[in-house]
C-alpha cells in the first residue's frame, strides 16, 4: 500500500495508510502513525508536545481522557490515552480538564452521611439512573450503583464501589442530570476513611511514637546523608518477605493467561 505522501513525523495527509501504518485525526488533523501505538504515543509521534492530559502513563492518574470515533461509526467512545492503542481511521480529542463543579468542605464538619454528600453536591441527586456513566468509564467501574448508594447515604458501598475510580471525569462529560460522580465517590471514601473504617491501631501506635519524636535524630540523619549512603540504606531496609506463591495459585495463573 502506497501513501501519497510520507514523512518520519507521520504528520502528512495520506489516503491510504502505509504498511505498518494508520490513519488518525487529531482534532480534525489527519497524521499516519505507526500501528500498535497508545494513543498518547501516537499523539507525540505526530509531533505534539504533551503538556496538559498526560501524567502517570499508566492508567493511574486519569490525566488522558480521550473522546473518539472510528470512521463509518456514529458512536462516540472514551479512552484513556495511554491504555488505548490507535486504531485506523480514529478520530480523536483529548479532554484532560472538565470543568465539573468540586465543593470545598472541611471533613472535620462533615458526618459520614446522605446529608454530607447533598450538602456538597445537591445536583447528585438529579441522576436518572440512566447508566450512561458506567458505559463511558473507561476503569468499568459500577458507577451508576454508587451513585444509587450514594443516594441512600450508604458510605461505605459508594466508597468501596468507586474506590478504583481514577478521576478522568469521562463520566460527568457524558452525564444528562450535570452530576459529578467522581467527587461524590472521592467525598464518600473521604467519610469512610475518617469515620468508618475501623482504626488501624499499629498506625495509630506509629504515630504516637512520631509525636513523642522517638524518629527524629534518625530522621535528621537521613536527611544530611548522602544520596549515596540514602540509596544504601534504603536498599538494606527491612522488609516483610514477598509471599510464597503456592503451586496451585502459580498453576491457575498460568492457566488464566495472568502472571500473577
Ligand atoms: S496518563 Fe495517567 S491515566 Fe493516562
Amino acid at each position: 500500500m502506497a501513501a501519497k505522501t510520507s514523512g518520519k513525523a507521520g504528520n502528512a495527509a495520506v489516503d491510504e495508510s502505509p504498511a505498518g501504518m494508520v490513519k488518525i485525526y487529531i482534532m480534525g488533523k489527519q497524521y499516519a502513525v505507526p500501528e500498535g501505538l497508545t494513543i498518547q504515543k501516537a499523539l507525540e509521534y505526530a509531533g505534539l508536545t504533551l503538556l496538559r492530559g498526560c501524567g502517570c502513563r499508566g492508567g493511574f492518574c486519569g490525566a488522558c481522557g480521550t473522546v473518539y470515533r472510528t470512521e463509518g461509526d456514529y458512536k462516540l467512545k472514551v479512552a484513556l490515552a495511554c491504555q488505548t492503542v490507535v486504531e485506523d481511521g480514529m478520530y480523536l480529542t483529548q479532554i484532560p480538564f472538565y470543568p465539573a463543579n468540586k465543593a470545598i468542605y472541611d471533613i472535620e464538619k462533615l458526618t459520614p452521611s446522605l446529608e454530607s454528600l447533598v450538602q456538597a453536591y445537591p445536583e447528585f441527586m438529579r441522576c436518572v439512573q440512566c447508566n450512561t456513566c458506567r458505559k463511558v468509564c473507561p476503569q468499568d467501574i459500577e458507577v451508576m450503583q454508587y451513585m444509587a448508594t450514594a443516594m441512600r447515604g450508604d458510605i461505605a458501598k459508594t466508597a468501596d464501589l468507586s474506590f478504583d475510580c481514577i478521576m478522568c471525569g469521562l463520566c460527568a462529560s457524558r452525564c444528562p442530570a450535570d452530576t459529578v460522580q467522581y467527587y461524590v465517590g472521592i467525598l464518600a471514601r473521604r467519610l469512610y476513611g475518617k469515620y468508618v473504617a475501623p482504626e488501624a491501631k499499629h498506625l495509630a501506635d506509629r504515630l504516637g511514637e512520631l509525636d513523642t519524636g522517638k524518629f527524629d535524630k534518625e530522621i535528621d540523619d537521613m536527611i544530611k546523608m548522602k544520596q549515596e549512603d540514602l540509596r544504601k540504606l534504603y536498599d538494606t531496609r527491612d522488609i516483610e518477605p514477598a509471599e510464597e506463591t503456592t503451586e496451585t495459585e502459580a498453576v491457575s495463573a498460568t492457566e488464566a493467561g495472568t502472571d500473577k
